[in-house]
């Protein structure tokens, strides 16, 4: 099939969301502007750049976790293990005006070094973030949408020694869950290693990582 979005797809769900698979969860953390903790997940989220490292995630509306990042100029990357799933999901619910959702789920806080916003305990890295962009998405046409772009510098970073394996991060024990389409998720179970062709034979300790 084909189809152009503007025309709709005819489907009984969008595809988008499991064609663009597997999103790494963005487990936001933010205060706001009365120093509330909020927190939530994005799946419209990323790595954008190593050197410094940059995140971003988008907001479908104009929805807490963009607006305090934009009111406050921080927010703070959670990895979510997939033993946190039942915490992760719960904290995605809408809760009573000043009701934390680190409190609805379960989850202690950590404090973070750099930035105010705190992170969650439990997490096996947490990456605290100064906002570098904020931007409303426009479509082709300039039309301005509802949805929103934060972009972040990590300016800390936060790692369990449990997960450090001879210098290495270790992913596969970390199990970080990663969003597909519909309500379907996914964890990383499963690595390979490939040298590149400019290698030369060898991935070294201290080789640049490009
Ligand atoms: C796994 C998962 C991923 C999500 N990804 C997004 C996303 O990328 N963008 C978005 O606007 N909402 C996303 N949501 C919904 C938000 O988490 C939800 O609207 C939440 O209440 C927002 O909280 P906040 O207003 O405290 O930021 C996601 C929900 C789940 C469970």
């Amino acid at each position: 099939m084909f189809y152009e979005p503007r025309l709709g797809h005819g489907l009984p769900h969008d595809p988008f969301k499991a064609i663009v698979a597997p999103r790494p969860i963005g487990w936001i953390s933010t205060l706001d502007a009365a120093g509330r903790p909020n927190l939530a997940p994005y799946s419209f989220f990323n790595g954008v750049h190593s050197r410094p490292p940059m995140l971003a995630f988008s907001s479908e509306t104009m929805k807490h976790s963009a607006a305090n990042a934009i009111a406050t100029g921080e927010f703070v990357f959670n990895l979510c293990p997939r033993p946190l799933f039942d915490a992760m999901n719960i904290s995605s619910g809408t809760l009573a005006e000043g009701e934390s959702e680190f409190d609805a789920a379960g989850l202690e806080m950590a404090e973070s070094r750099v930035v105010k916003a705190p992170r969650v305990a439990a997490s096996p890295a947490a990456l605290e973030c100064k906002v570098v962009h904020s931007m409303r998405f426009h479509d082709v046409e300039g039309k301005p949408l509802e949805g929103w772009l934060i972009l972040g510098q990590v300016v800390g970073v936060h790692i369990d020694d449990a997960y450090l394996r001879d210098g290495r991060f270790d992913t596969l024990a970390a199990q970080p869950l990663a969003r597909c389409g519909y309500r379907d998720y996914t964890v990383v179970s499963e690595m390979f290693e490939a040298l590149r062709p400019t290698d030369g034979g060898s991935y070294a300790a201290g080789q640049p990582d490009k």
